[in-house]
């Protein structure tokens, strides 16, 4: 069914064409990244990029900003926030994880929100936030319930989360083994090129469609999130020896080892 579902496009032309038209609708997408990668500017982005450019109402749920400093954030990008809000468009959500969770006869906090502006799209800011509330035991199962949550209310969701910056081979993005309840990461990465950092972006994993295994640069302007080509020239950027011959099916390779031999560990 999902399959079928119209393609949730983030407004972004190079990275919609690495998705091969953008995300499936009703999918789950983690967007991994060590801290000021861009994460929270691309979720934004694509929330506003929804109800400007697609007529999708958007739900942005944070944990980790005050309102103002996101309507502030978002406006020296160039997006009006709370215009949107005030035409039922989008709806800024500031709350606690325990909040989010809560649920009173299977109804949550998110329903009421839901109810009224019947949002497509939706972002959580983010799960690392809501790993520090839960015991680690219960991460899987709340983040399960969270996804699940989202489905079947028929909302396609952006979950970020802090992961630390890779280096050298061991390749982890998500230690909780999340990335199995999630049906697409994308992961945003620092690369040192010729002695500058670039930030880079490539999609780790796309359930049921193709995609770019490539790794793109990107940038983040006065505009927001601009994505530029391929690092064709360079190698092994993902592993953090840019000279090194690696490909990215060999990074993710990596990376599945290193979470497989992490999850045997626990
Ligand atoms: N108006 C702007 N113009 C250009 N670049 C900006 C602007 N605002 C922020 N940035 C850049 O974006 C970076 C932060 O992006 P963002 O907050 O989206 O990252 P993040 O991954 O969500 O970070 P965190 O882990 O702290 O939540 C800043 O470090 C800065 O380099
Ligand atoms: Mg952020």
């Amino acid at each position: 069914m999902v399959g079928k579902m119209a393609r949730v496009k983030s407004g972004l032309l190079e990275l919609d064409e690495m998705l091969g038209g953008g995300f499936m609708g009703g999918d789950s997408v983690m967007i991994a990244g060590s801290a000021g990668t861009g994460k929270t500017t691309l979720a934004l982005q694509h929330l506003v990029n929804g109800v400007t450019m697609f007529g999708d109402n958007g739900i942005y749920v944070t944990f980790e900003q005050l309102p103002d400093q996101i309507y502030r954030d978002a406006k020296n990008f160039g997006w009006n926030l709370r215009k949107m809000e005030d035409e039922n468009t989008l709806r800024l959500v500031c709350t606690s994880p325990q909040l989010l969770l809560e649920s009173d006869g299977g109804e949550s906090l998110l329903d009421e929100y839901i109810r009224e502006i019947h949002p497509r799209r939706i972002v959580i800011d983010s799960l690392s936030h809501l790993a520090m509330y839960v015991d680690e035991k219960e991460l899987r199962k709340e983040t399960y319930r969270l996804v699940m949550h989202l489905k079947t209310r028929g909302l396609s969701s952006l979950l970020l989360w802090e992961s630390p910056q890779i280096v050298g081979q061991s390749f982890s993005v998500t230690e909780e083994g999340l990335s199995f309840l999630v049906d697409c990461i994308i992961l945003l990465k620092l690369v040192e090129i010729e002695s500058s950092m670039k930030k880079a972006l490539t999609v780790l994993k796309m359930r049921g469609s193709e995609h770019d295994k490539r790794l793109r640069e990107f940038e983040i302007t006065q505009q927001g999130i601009k994505v530029a080509s391929p690092f064709s020239d360079y190698d092994g950027i993902i592993t953090g020896s840019p000279r090194k011959r690696v490909t990215i099916e060999e990074a993710v390779g990596r990376f599945s080892e290193a979470f497989t031999a992490k999850r045997k560990k626990s």
